[in-house]
């Protein structure tokens, strides 16, 4: 999946709470940008060497631009701290096109959507959608206080707003996000979409599966993608390119992403934690061990930059 980019233009960039700046960007010639559904994420050259993965918080509705919000977090890998020290207004800034791996399943019942701190951006975008929809939703956002709750004015005054409950960890015990009572009193034919910090998801997660809550029905995405279980090494496997026949090792601490490199055969990549499906290849045969974020739940795909290979051998479509 080669990616197409974009130089866009920051036209605004304001601080839209503690530690988030918000940054409009659009073309530097004007007209519309390419187009994309609540849900989508955007790649985004913090450095020419960092690319990271923001998703769009604006109104799909809204050609003329796309909106994303950067929470700093000085314990990334340095692409927040690059863009809230080095991004001003009027700046040129290079984007991929949108891409969506969290998208909004066809309107059912209702939706209940779950954010934790910034991951309100996908979900902030699926409840403009819902709402131009005239469709059943909730929203639960959870942050840790009110002055961390990117977004406050704009849902204020959203037609949403009644649809939104903010529950803040610093608040009362009484409107803390009680995730057992929500999916015990969904609608079984109910979607939820799930966007924070990995321990969040998880923590959504688990009480949805005790309360029953289909597990297909829940939808996740994580904005980072938990650190790999890579400590003591891992168990090689080999690939088979298809169209030569060439097998390639792929070794236990190595990714199938860089050995295919090492023989010369480049796959684009960008986040390298199994967050943006940039490097999503197609597989022939064999068996993958999916370690990405993206739900990937069948053997005819896999991500070469972080998943590997529960049999001794995967053919790959390349
Ligand atoms: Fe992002 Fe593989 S590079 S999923």
């Amino acid at each position: 999946m080669q990616r197409s980019w974009l130089e866009l233009r920051i036209v605004s960039r304001r601080v839209e709470a503690e530690d988030v700046v918000a940054l409009v960007l659009a073309s530097p010639t004007g007209g519309d940008l390419p187009p994309f559904s609540a849900g989508a994420h955007i790649d985004v050259e913090a450095t020419p060497q960092l690319v990271r993965q923001y998703s769009l918080c604006n109104n799909p509705h809204h050609r003329g631009h796309y909106e994303i919000a950067v929470l700093r977090d000085p314990a990334s890998r340095g692409g927040s701290i690059a863009m809230h020290d080095g991004f001003r207004e009027g700046d040129l800034i290079r984007v991929s096109e949108p891409r969506n791996h969290f998208a909004l399943q066809p309107v059912k019942s209702e939706a209940l959507l779950v954010a934790g701190g910034i991951g309100v951006t996908p979900l902030l975008c699926m409840a403009e959608r819902l709402g131009s929809l005239g469709a059943p939703f909730v929203m639960h956002y959870c942050t840790r206080t009110p002055e961390r709750t990117a977004f406050r004015g704009r849902i204020a005054k959203a037609a949403f707003a009644d649809r939104v409950v903010f529950h803040h960890d610093d608040g009362p015990a009484e409107q803390r996000f009680d995730p057992m009572a929500l999916f015990a009193g969904a609608a079984r034919d109910a979607d939820a979409y799930v966007c924070g910090p990995p321990a969040f998801i998880d923590w959504v997660q688990a009480a949805a599966g005790d309360a029953g809550f289909p597990k297909d029905r829940l939808h996740r995405e994580y904005f980072a993608a938990t650190a790999a279980e890579d400590e003591g090494g891992e168990t090689p496997f080999q690939l088979r390119i298809a169209s030569t026949g060439e097998t390639i090792d792929v070794g236990a601490r190595e990714s199938a992403a860089a050995a295919l490199a090492r023989h010369g055969i480049e796959i684009p990549v960008s986040c390298e934690q199994g967050v943006c499906g940039t490097c999503v290849t197609r597989v022939i045969a064999g068996e993958p061990d999916h370690r990405d974020m993206l739900m990937i739940d069948t053997n005819e795909e896999f991500t070469p930059c972080c998943s590997r290979a529960l049999s001794p051998v995967l053919v790959l479509d390349l």
